[in-house]
């Protein structure tokens, strides 16, 4: 079994001339599974469309909170197409983002309360976004719980980890916990138990350490499972291991 990279956005204009080359660069790599994640409603077809071009490619649908208002009842109904297509494995990425503001808070939160009924409609798990809004994120959640999700590039504190996991949550870790002063992400990845991990690249983001900087690429996976591995004491494959079943269990892959 090789690794895989719960969040990527081969569907980003970065990848539009050479999609196939990376995707035969990640399997040559020992990249198992790759999920390629919306944010917005083209880039969610495009995402379905990559994953019916490439076996190794599953897809997640949804409304990022930056385009909250893009979302009416036309985008919903072709949301609630897309979630029944066999390679679609999640609604995401939603959530609330309180960095970029680019929508009002109230109806980031009404879009983000309607596609986690859209999720549990469909019985998929959710993918979510939250930045500078934890504590709204978790409020919002509490009415959905158990929850079947991930708290995509967690960047909360190792206790309130903790608390989305009470939730149902899985915590998913990306390229900042590479970076040398990230002290907060190194304790959540020593703190997760491990059946609650997962690992991620949010590419083109977000790129690890020592390629930071740089466009990052889903085969860059593995240098957040090794650093992951490496604060935990356990060996590489352990890690892998892991981080396989459990977003295989997640996302029923
Ligand atoms: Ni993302």
């Amino acid at each position: 079994m090789g690794i895989i990279d719960t969040h990527c956005h081969l569907n980003d204009e970065t990848y539009q001339e050479n999609v196939a080359e990376v995707v035969q660069q990640c399997l040559d790599q020992g990249i198992e599974k790759m999920i390629c994640i919306g944010f917005d409603l083209p880039s969610s077809r495009k995402a379905v469309e990559i994953a019916h071009t490439y076996p190794c490619v599953y897809a997640a649908v949804g409304i990022h909170p930056d385009s909250a208002e893009d979302y009416n009842e036309e985008v919903a109904a072709e949301l609630e197409q897309l979630a029944e297509d066999e390679k679609v494995v999640a609604i995401g990425e939603i959530g609330l983002d309180y960095y970029w503001d680019k929508a009002p808070r109230d109806m980031q939160k009404e879009v983000f309360k309607a596609q986690i009924e859209l999720a549990r409609r469909h019985d998929l798990p959710i993918i979510i976004h939250s930045r500078d809004a934890l504590m709204d994120t978790y409020d919002i959640t509490a009415n959905y719980t158990p929850v079947k999700g991930v708290m995509h590039c967690y960047s909360g504190s190792a206790e309130m980890a903790a608390e989305f996991i009470k939730q149902g949550f899985y915590i998913s870790l990306a390229g900042p916990v590479t970076f040398k002063n990230a002290r907060v992400p190194k304790e959540v990845a020593v703190a997760v138990p491990s059946d609650k991990l997962l690992v991620e690249t949010d590419c083109p983001y977000l790129t690890p350490h020592p390629y930071r900087g740089k466009v990052n690429y889903p085969y860059y996976v593995k240098l957040v499972a090794e650093e992951i591995a490496r604060l935990r004491g356990i060996e590489y494959q352990e890690l892998e291991a892991i981080t396989s079943k459990n977003a295989c269990d997640l996302f029923s892959l």
